[in-house]
């Protein structure tokens, strides 16, 4: 925490260039944690010795942040050192080996930061990563230093599971209705990856066998009240298992794996080892109360953190810049498993849906940095959709370029050379460049250049020669600290569609940089020429197939030209984007009144009408076909932007499309409405979406639309038709919306994960304004103390209900503001996370420009501020040169 005046004394900057091999390794760690009532002691004995690298013996450092330190001492001798409320520095110790014993107390009871040991309800436990565990103990905690942990929690009885990484090795009775257990990890790791969970759980359990054939005990620790939700995940743990096994080789290495869900989370979910935590909403779920989505997120969230065992904690970062090497490869990883247990093309869509409408606008604000950073104030601001979602786009394009098999061979490679260290991003691009024999140093610009880059290609098509000609030029726009860019390596997969067939055509070329089996062309100079020979017919391009790069490509097709791809690509995901182009377009025209608006929306009205009307369409597809783009995606295309307007056109578009296209609205959703008892699998959840997704246009096409959201909500059995029906039916809320809302709490309101769904659709409603959300803020389901039910609530309003975030000059940014910096005491995280809605200020109109401006400014005036806040409220304002 920062006591000093945040324009005179900024914190300080971590650099990339600056980093240096730890002074001393820690070879073993024993901890002995004492819980009691009001207070919990932590003694450490950590067994040392300095780094050889270092020919003079170098100061040792330790970090604490929040602790009553009472003793420590080095080899018996106690010590006073200099701590400045982070770093202990101890002078230099020139011995073998050496221990360091260290006494503190600490407060888990009042640590509402959800960093280091806390409680949550009734239950004790930790988050470490990045730099939360030198908030239970004095530790040189940094990624590069990795350590044996032997662990000792002592607790009251009443907390029945001590638990923590590892093995148990043994337990007991002790004095005063207290007892102890004790584990051991043998696998050397990084502080960030320990955990320490005490609480009065009830444990599933179930079994996995390895490939090699050995058992592994599984169990998954609840509350009592929330032990029917746990067999999804533990399903979906073995399922991860078993993938793992079979696509990357990859076998569990403990004899034990938990998981313990708890309420109170800043994240999703944390991977320390053999013990990962989860928030309760990433992990609990039941067929009542879980939507489709819901059950996929929660697979996926298992199989991220199941495989960070490999990808993150056996193979580990040396430092923090290096955190899209754990992250962009498990998010890879994971949407890997999702596309094999499920629709490889509609997971594709979801991810790319989320690039686009959030991760190209971070890379294009003041905020945007490279997946691997180069400089942070704090690093919990660096878990962004960069480092994850780019992140694993960029390993996609490294699998792209590799082909699966040459992909594997190099993973391969990276987890048997890294085995037990910590390393960087290069150590893992090096392995695939070793695999593949390709050159893969320019690829590297993408780990440190920030900012979407932009291809822009032109096609001719000669008849005589039958030759088509593709002309690119690539760019990428400055960003902070990064004011022009060297050419990316970009890989784009494309092919080519008969303008009057309709049929893809084949065609060879002797361009070095193309890749006849794949259809992948490697750009990368600034400008390039691809002539493609053999074009039988005039062809229109279908390119950046299964989207191969993150970056914006433009090709300057006509609206017909996109029509012809949305009904004749042979590649699934260009179909849909060449629709989402349709829609955006007409989107962008109509809202700045372009005189195309009208035509370009005939035309996206007879492709919505074509897509209804495809009987051969997965409905998962269609679903996703005949959604609009969103909004915060349109609102990148053009500048400045008036959100209430857009939202306005928005909605009208799709008023319109309901009424012209009612028939054959009904029509599909007659024919995907279905008796069937609920079960999440992808066919009946293909088939839910799209009835929602007819839904959603049904209740804005008449004034009576609403009553087919109302017959929904009480018919349906499953809550993926009940959440959307409420969802949608507030779009046009009435009287019986409201009474619909006030009696599905109370059917639901001892549902934790259900209540934090109703507190967001009612966040979201567009008749909701500051005052009502301020009230919402007042209902018994809301918590300052719970990130989840912020989230509902605060997103809700702030992200997803432009009419009532925007209405009324500037209170909602007012108070959005004071949220911020109410929160900034009690969990800094979570406040800085709050800060990104005004990170894009700069791109509204003139009028809600100066309104947040004037917010931002009033946030960084504020005493104590957080580092995490400052670093976001201060880069915003441009106010910061790092
Ligand atoms: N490492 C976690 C994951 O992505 C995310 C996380 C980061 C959780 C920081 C808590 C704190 O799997
Ligand atoms: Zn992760």
């Amino acid at each position: 925490m920062r006591t000093d005046n945040a324009l005179q004394n900024a914190p300080r900057t971590v650099r990339l260039a600056d980093y240096q091999p730890p002074a001393y390794w820690v070879d073993q760690v024993h901890l002995t944690v004492q819980i009691f009532d009001d207070a919990t002691w932590v003694d450490a004995v950590l067994t040392m010795r300095p780094n050889s690298a270092y020919d003079q013996p170098q100061p040792l450092e330790l970090y604490g942040v929040d602790l009553t330190v009472e003793s420590l001492e080095v080899d018996g001798a106690s010590m006073t050192p200099s701590w400045d409320g982070e770093t202990v520095r101890l002078a230099p110790v020139d011995k073998a080996t050496f221990e360091v014993r260290s006494r503190v107390r600490i407060d888990p009871v009042n640590n509402t930061s959800l960093e280091g040991l806390y409680r949550s309800g009734g239950m004790y436990c930790t988050q470490c990563e990045a730099e939360g565990f030198r908030k239970i103990t004095l530790f040189p905690d940094r990624p590069d230093v990795l350590a044996v942990f032997t662990t000792r929690i002592e607790a009251p009885e009443t907390y029945t599971r001590l638990l923590s990484n590892g093995n148990p090795v043994a337990s007991g009775k002790m004095d005063n209705n207290r007892h102890f257990a004790e584990w051991h990890d043998p696998f050397p790791k990084p502080s960030y990856l320990f955990a320490l969970v005490a609480g009065d759980l009830e444990v599933t359990t179930d079994q996995f066998e390895t490939r090699s054939g050995r058992v592994i005990d599984l169990a998954l620790y609840t509350e009592a009240h929330n032990q029917h939700k746990t067999r999804f995940a533990l399903e979906a743990l073995k399922r991860s298992m078993r993938w793992d096994e079979h696509v990357f080789g990859r076998e569990y290495d403990l004899e034990l794996f938990m998981i313990v869900a708890v309420d109170h989370f800043n994240m999703g979910a944390m991977e320390n080892k053999g013990l990962n935590i989860f928030n309760s909403a990433c992990v609990l779920a039941d067929e009542a109360s879980t939507t489709d989505k819901g059950f996929e997120t929660i697979e996926a969230i298992v199989a991220h953190e199941y495989f960070h065992n490999w990808s993150g904690n056996r193979v580990t970062c040396r430092d923090w810049f290096q955190l899209s090497l754990k992250e962009g490869f498990t998010v890879f990883r994971d949407a890997e498993f999702t596309a094999d247990m499920h629709a490889r093309a509609v997971k594709r869509m979801d991810d790319v849906t989320l690039l686009l409408t959030q991760q190209f606008a971070e890379d294009a604000g003041p905020m945007a940095h490279p997946i691997r950073p180069d400089n942070y104030i704090e690093i919990n601001n660096f878990y962004t959709l960069t480092v994850y979602e780019k992140g694993q786009e960029v390993v996609r394009m490294l699998h792209t370029l590799l082909g699966p098999e040459r992909f594997r061979q190099g993973s391969d490679l990276y987890f048997s050379r890294f085995d037990g260290q910590a390393v960087t991003t290069e150590d893992f691009v090096a392995c695939m460049a070793e695999v593949s024999g390709i050159d893969l140093t320019q690829f590297e610009r993408w780990y440190n250049q920030a900012g979407t880059p932009r291809v822009d290609v032109t096609g001719e098509y000669n008849e005589t020669e039958q030759q088509y000609t593709l002309r690119f030029a690539q760019s990428c726009p400055p960003t902070p600290g990064q004011p022009s860019k060297q050419p990316f390596h970009i890989p784009i997969k494309l092919g080519l569609i008969g303008r009057a067939s309709g049929v893809p055509q084949t065609f060879s070329t002797d361009h070095p940089g193309f890749d006849q089996d794949t259809g992948v062309f490697s750009l990368r100079d600034d400008e390039d020429v691809l002539v493609l020979s053999g074009v039988g017919e005039s062809v229109v391009p279908s390119l950046l197939r299964d989207f191969s790069a993150p970056v914006v490509c433009e090709f300057p097709y006509t609206a017909d030209e996109l029509r012809l791809l949305i009904t004749s690509d042979d590649n699934s995901l260009n179909r849909w984007r060449a629709m989402q182009a349709l829609g955006t377009r007409t989107l962008v025209a109509l809202a700045q009144d372009a005189p195309t608006g009208t035509t370009l929306e005939g035309m996206l009205t007879e492709a919505m009408a074509g897509v209804l009307r495809d009987n051969l369409l997965d409905p998962a597809v269609k679903a996703r076909l005949l959604a609009l783009p969103a909004q915060a995606y349109v609102a990148e295309q053009y500048e400045p932007v008036d959100p209430v307007s857009l939202n306005a056109t928005h909605k009208g578009l799709q008023q319109r499309l309901a009424s012209a296209l009612l028939a054959d609205w009904q029509a599909v959703y007659d024919a995907t409405s279905s008796n069937e008892a609920y079960v999440f699998n992808h066919n009946q959840a293909a088939r839910r979406a799209l009835h929602v997704q007819a839904l959603s246009y049904l209740v804005v096409a008449t004034p009576e639309g609403w009553q087919y959201a109302r017959d929904l909500l009480q018919s349906a059995d499953n809550m993926t038709e009940k959440s959307a029906a409420l969802a949608v039916w507030a779009d046009v809320a009435n009287a019986d919306w409201e009474q619909a809302m006030v009696d599905f709490y109370q059917v639901w309101q001892h549902d934790a994960q259900v209540v934090e769904k109703w507190l967001a659709i009612k966040a979201a409603a567009p008749s909701m304004r500051v005052p009502d959300i301020q009230s919402l803020i007042e209902h018994e389901a809301f918590s300052w103390t719970n990130p989840n039910r912020i989230r509902s609530v605060l997103g809700g309003f702030v992200m997803r209900n432009p009419e009532g975030f925007h209405a009324d000059g500037d209170a909602g940014y007012r108070f959005l503001a004071d949220t911020i910096l109410k929160l900034d005491s009690l969990n800094p995280q979570i406040a800085a996370r709050l800060c990104v809605p005004f990170t894009q200020w700069r791109r509204y109109v003139g009028r809600i420009q100066a309104d947040m401006q004037r917010e931002l400014s009033r946030i960084l005036a504020a005493e104590g501020l957080s580092d995490g806040v400052y670093e976001v409220v201060s880069k915003s304002l441009g106010d910061d040169d790092a």
